[in-house]
C-alpha cells in the first residue's frame, strides 16, 4: 500500500474513535454549566416571575391582585362554628347543626382518628402512640437522641382536655396547638368535627361512672370488679 494512504487510513480510524470516545467522557463526567440548547422551544423566554416588578402597571407589581369581590373555590365561610368552632367570640360548646352526631359520625371519627391521630396519641389516646414509644426510645438509647428533646404527645384524658368544648378541640386539630402541628391542610372539615366526636367518646370510656352505664348491665360490672378483686388478693 502506497505511503501516504496508510497515513490517511490511520488518521480517519484515529477521527472515528473521537466521537464515541468524547461521549463516553459526556455521559460520566458531572458539570455546573447548562448544556448547549439548539433548539428553545418555550424552555427560556422572558417572563414575569412571583414578588417580581412589572413597570407596566401603575403599582409596579407583577403579582396582581385578586379583583374586588373574587371568591375562591371553597369560599366563602362565613359559618364560623362550622368553620372555625367559633360562635362569637368563644370556642363552641356544641357541634354546629349540619354535623349529626350518630353512629356513621362516630365511625368515620374513629377511622381518621386512627389514621391521622394514633400514631402520636395512640389508639385510646392516652398519648403513648408508636411514635411517641419510638422517640422515647430514642433518646434512651440512640446516638440520633442525643441533644434532642421530645414532647410528649397530649394525653387526652386529662381533665385541661377533658374541659375543653369542642370548639378548641377542632381548633387544635385545624391549626394545631404549641408543639402539635395543623391538620386543617389534610382533614377536611367534616372529618375534623367526626375526629371531635371520637375524642369525646374515647374520653368518655376512659372516665365513665357508674350512671353512665345502662342500668341492666351494673349488676354484670360489678360482678367484674369483684372477680378482679378476687383474684389480685388471691
Ligand atoms: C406528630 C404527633 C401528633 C399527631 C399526629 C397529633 N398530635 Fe395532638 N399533640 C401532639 C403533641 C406533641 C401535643 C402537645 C403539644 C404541646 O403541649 O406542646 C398535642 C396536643 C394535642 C391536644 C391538646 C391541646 C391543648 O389544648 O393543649 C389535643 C386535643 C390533640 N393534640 C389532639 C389531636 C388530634 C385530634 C389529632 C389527630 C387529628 C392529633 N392531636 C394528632 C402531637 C400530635
Amino acid at each position: 500500500m502506497p505511503r501516504p494512504l496508510v497515513v490517511i487510513t490511520l488518521i480517519v480510524i484515529a477521527a472515528a474513535l473521537l466521537p464515541p470516545a468524547i461521549i463516553a467522557v459526556m455521559r460520566t463526567s458531572r458539570t455546573a454549566t447548562p448544556r448547549i440548547h439548539f433548539v428553545q422551544d418555550m424552555d427560556n423566554q422572558g417572563k414575569f416571575r412571583a414578588q417580581h416588578e412589572n413597570p407596566r402597571f401603575p403599582d409596579g407589581r407583577a403579582m396582581r391582585p385578586a379583583v374586588e369581590g373574587t371568591i375562591a373555590v371553597g369560599e366563602p365561610r362565613t359559618d364560623s362554628h362550622y368553620y372555625f368552632g367559633r360562635v362569637g367570640e368563644e370556642w363552641a360548646p356544641a357541634f354546629p347543626a349540619q354535623v349529626r352526631v350518630n353512629e356513621s359520625l362516630m365511625e368515620r371519627g374513629r377511622a381518621r382518628f386512627n389514621i391521622y391521630c394514633q400514631p402520636c396519641h395512640g389508639l385510646s389516646g392516652y398519648g403513648d402512640g408508636i411514635v411517641d414509644q419510638l422517640a422515647r426510645d430514642l433518646l434512651v438509647n440512640s446516638r440520633l437522641g442525643k441533644g434532642t428533646m421530645w414532647v410528649r404527645p397530649r394525653n387526652l384524658h386529662e381533665e385541661l382536655i377533658r374541659s375543653q368544648t369542642v370548639g378548641e378541640i377542632f381548633n387544635t386539630i385545624t391549626n394545631g396547638k404549641a408543639n402539635m402541628q395543623p391538620y386543617g391542610a389534610q382533614i377536611p372539615v367534616e372529618d375534623r368535627w367526626a375526629i371531635v366526636a371520637w375524642v369525646r367518646a374515647l374520653q368518655r370510656s376512659q372516665n365513665a361512672e357508674l350512671a353512665d352505664v345502662p342500668a341492666e348491665l351494673r349488676d354484670s360490672l360489678e360482678t367484674i370488679n369483684l372477680a378482679e378483686e378476687e383474684a389480685s388478693n388471691g
